[in-house]
């Protein structure tokens, strides 16, 4: 065989097995096989050149090219298995989408607003309308037309918060209880009447566990003919049962409020630390004659009952909250828990 022809598949092994001496990752070994193995790399054109190699020599030639492709097939493969697969050309930057993110902070409705939502929920249900009435009262809706009267000591000055520059003739404080919105309900509705009015109410407390100057009570209102404590009861017991769960139980306790004719404490039968106890969650009560008349509604006509709730012990019973300081802080970490 003419060396010419031989030597050019010497060049060819040389060079190649230079070039695999230099492969270091999945992409140059891919250019090896294209350079080399590929349909149109320098194995192929070798084995164009057979139509030029005198007849004789042909199978010779054949043989030799043929023995130096399986070589550099069977380099290629074992490379290409100990490099692992080519990854697939990224272009920009490289992210890995499998990567766990940074999620951003989500704001959350405060515990406090969750609840009133919940209570409005519950009593809605119940057929409740939702009503609400101004923080700033005077002293007729806050007390006269509730039948508190002037030397009751709910109206000590240093008990509520008066505003500095109210009319002396008709003071104006901050509401000291929700009560106030079934009178402003009364004089501008006639019966029959099923409302609550959730909101915010004020009274100059020194700040402990279980005391802050502003508050929030659910008032609960309920005027037609023929209404009774029965009703009553089994309103606040479907209440107390949807909010606390369905095995919670109630007590009425014989009590006193001025705009209420009986009266009571309704507490709610909870397990404290382990131990079960009666917790009191607010007051009701059958609306007060005298209630009905300073709202113009004939107390030989309608009657009706009335309740008033403390929203945060509502929320701190449910959640276990200890100190209704953190309702206000606004600390994060408290509240992120709800
Ligand atoms: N207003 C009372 C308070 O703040 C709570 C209350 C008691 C409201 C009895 C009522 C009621 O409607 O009937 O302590």
């Amino acid at each position: 065989m003419s060396p010419m022809m031989l030597s050019k598949i010497d060049e060819l092994d040389v060079q190649s097995t230079t070039d695999f001496n230099a492969i270091q990752d999945p992409d140059s070994l891919e250019q090896f096989r294209i350079k080399y193995l590929g349909s149109k790399g320098q194995v192929k054109s070798l084995m164009g050149l057979l139509k030029d190699v005198p007849k004789e020599d042909k199978p010779a030639f054949g043989q030799r090219a043929n023995a130096l492709r399986q070589k550099l097939q069977t380099k290629f493969d074992e490379k290409k298995k100990s490099l692992g697969k080519s990854k697939p050309k990224i272009s920009g930057p490289i992210i890995d989408i499998t990567e766990q993110g940074i999620s951003g902070t989500h704001g959350r409705q405060h515990i406090l607003s969750q609840t009133i939502d919940e209570l409005i929920d519950v009593f809605g249900r119940m057929g409740f309308a939702t009503e609400t009435g101004p923080e700033v009262e005077d002293e007729y809706h806050n007390f006269i037309a509730l039948n508190i009267p002037e030397e009751h000591p709910a109206r000590d000055p240093l008990d509520n918060f008066y505003l500095a520059e109210s009319d002396q003739t008709n003071p104006h404080l901050l509401r000291s209880q929700t009560s106030t919105v079934q009178i402003r309900v009364m004089e501008e509705t006639e019966p029959p009447i099923r409302i609550v009015s959730l909101g915010r109410v004020y009274r100059p407390d020194e700040h402990d566990a279980t005391h802050f100057s502003m508050f929030h009570q659910i008032e609960g209102l309920y005027v037609d003919k023929n209404v009774s404590m029965s009703d009553m009861k089994s309103t606040l017991i479907q209440f107390v049962k949807a909010y606390f769960g369905q095995d919670t139980e109630i007590r009425l306790r014989p009590s006193f409020f001025p705009f209420t004719e009986p009266s009571a404490e309704l507490d709610v039968k909870m397990t404290v630390k382990g131990k079960e106890q009666w917790i009191e969650v607010g007051g009701c009560g059958m609306v007060d004659p005298n209630v009905f008349k300073a709202v113009g509604y004939d107390p030989k006509v309608w009657s009706g009952f009335a309740f008033g709730l403390g929203i945060e012990r509502l929320a701190m019973r449910k959640y276990g909250i200890t100190d209704i300081r953190y309702l206000f802080e606004n600390d994060v970490r408290f509240l992120k828990q709800f």
